[in-house]
């Protein structure tokens, strides 16, 4: 009996299955690998076989109706995004992945759209219920990817739109897109999902627009789990499995790596989704960033001088070293006082740059060695035995404020406490504020010295004065 019912599935049928179970291992893995430096490159190759594997396997499933309007599209597709890949920068790589998503969310609403049409009025409950989720997913992925990009990229303003009972309006739209649900349950009209796809395209604009620039990276993250969600969503739509494992993988991956960033910064995620710090910043925040003391200076030549003396020194890279692109002059000074036999750590704090793994993707590009990029808890307790730390274009994630004064916006965010070494130096061309647009009163502090400039040419000067 059970031979004859395999009997009955098409070999092509029966390798693709075999096909998609191996893809999804293959993703498993990519996942596993890019959770750690060390094995990050063989994760990458993973996934790119699970794709390559994935697609070949979709492509087969089309059996007779195979059109070659697809194999054209899949290479225009597969040229665009690799000339994405290599042009974009790492610091352009939050709004990358923002236009990203809102493919996802398109790709969603279409297929949804398309099983709607193709099957109307006639279709099962459990499908019903399948395309509606998928398209209201999609189409707030969709458009709130779109204005998160818009946001990033500079083209629309960062500032928060505070609509007057904002939260009201989002509760209205969420009811009406509850009762389309329950009247698409009963009879599944195009115009009501039509309306309900509307509704839910201007609910992703308005849940976006309400949160503030600094907070944007957190809603890329969000966004990505949902992208993950609407793909698993049409992966029951289309009974495809892989589609369901893969949307799985990236739905829950992306909620907690939202979660992570909130934690590190110190935030709710409902506080962010919702509109808290970018959207309602304390008193302290509203004020412009004012300096508020004197700075002491220090040049290329008498930091040289400090580090040759140094036995440890810890060097705390941020958004400043990626703008720079000093990431090999780092490596470089890194080698010259390591062969001077001074000990060299690096301290990453989990938001430094713009994208989670910012600092450790840069270091591991400039072939910095992985034993001694340390995270925030590993490193924290060893700055009062440190005798420099260098802080490299980083600024919020050193700032005291955070463990000092409970008014300022960032209090209780964990930062790394390089204001307890012996000295430490801050590389940055200005006085001026980070991410988070507040003053920062380590530049104050007896024992800070500012090497002012860009982070390439001052490292890259004291690289000499080192050598020299
Ligand atoms: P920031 O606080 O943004 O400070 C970076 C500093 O780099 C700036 O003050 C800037 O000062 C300096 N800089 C810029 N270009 C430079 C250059 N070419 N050479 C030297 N310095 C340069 O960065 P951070 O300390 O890395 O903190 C990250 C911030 O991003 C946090 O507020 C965090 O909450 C936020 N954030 C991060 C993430 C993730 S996942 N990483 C997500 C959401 C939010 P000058 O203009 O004076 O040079």
């Amino acid at each position: 009996m059970k031979s004859e019912m395999f009997g009955q599935i098409p070999h092509w049928y029966a390798l693709a299955t075999i096909a998609y179970l191996v893809a999804a291992v293959l993703f498993i893995l990519a996942l596993r690998g890019l959770s750690s430096q060390e094995t990050a490159k063989r994760g990458n190759i993973y996934g790119i076989v699970g794709m390559a594997i994935a697609m070949g396997a979709t492509l087969s499933f089309r059996g007779a109706d195979f059109h070659p309007l697809l194999i054209g599209s899949i290479v225009v597709a597969v040229v665009i995004g690799a000339v994405m890949a290599t042009r974009v920068g790492m610091t352009q790589m939050p709004e990358l992945v923002a236009l990203l998503h809102s493919f996802v969310g398109i790709a969603a609403v279409l297929v949804g759209f398309s099983l709607q049409l193709h099957l109307g009025v006639f279709l099962p409950m459990a499908e019903k219920i399948e395309i509606y989720i998928d398209v209201i997913i999609g189409a707030i992925t969709t458009t709130g990817s779109i204005l998160a990009f818009l946001k990033l990229r500079g083209s629309v303003s960062g500032k928060p739109l505070l609509l007057p009972a904002r939260h009201f309006l989002n509760l209205a739209m969420l009811a009406a897109i509850v009762v389309l649900g329950v009247l698409y349950g009963q009879k599944s009209e195009l115009w009501k999902l039509g309306a309900a796809a509307a509704i839910a395209c201007f609910l992703g604009v308005h849940l976006v627009a309400a949160i503030g620039g600094a907070d944007m990276p957190v809603v890329v993250s969000m966004l990505n789990s949902y992208s993950g969600w609407t793909a698993a969503a049409a992966g029951f739509m289309l009974h495809n499995d892989l589609l369901i494992i893969t949307g799985a993988l990236v739905g829950s991956s992306g909620a907690i790596l939202s979660y992570i960033m909130c934690k590190a910064m110190n935030r709710s995620i409902w506080n962010v989704i919702f509109g808290g710090f970018g959207a309602a910043p304390p008193p302290s925040a509203a004020k412009p960033a004012q300096p508020a003391g004197d700075v002491q200076e220090i040049d290329a030549k008498e930091l040289a001088t400090k580090l040759k003396e140094a036995k440890n020194v810890i060097i705390v890279p941020g958004f400043g070293m990626a703008a720079a692109r000093a990431q090999h002059a780092v490596r470089e000074m890194t080698d010259v006082l390591r062969k001077q036999g001074v000990n060299v750590r690096f301290a990453i704090h989990p938001v430094a740059g713009r994208l989670p793994g910012h600092m450790n993707v840069l270091l591991a590009e400039a072939n910095v060695p992985y034993d001694i990029v340390l995270e925030m808890d590993e490193i924290n307790a060893d700055f009062p035995n440190t005798d420099v730390a260098i802080v490299i274009g980083a600024n919020d994630i050193v700032n005291p404020a955070a463990e000092e004064d409970p008014t300022s916006p960032i209090a209780g965010m964990p930062v790394l406490q390089v204001w307890k070494s012996k000295l430490v130096i801050v590389n940055k061309r200005s006085r001026g504020a980070g991410y988070a647009g507040i003053d920062n009163p380590l530049f104050y502090k007896p024992a800070t010295k500012m090497l002012f400039g860009d982070s390439k040419v001052a490292i890259e000067k004291v690289v000499s004065e080192l050598k020299s």
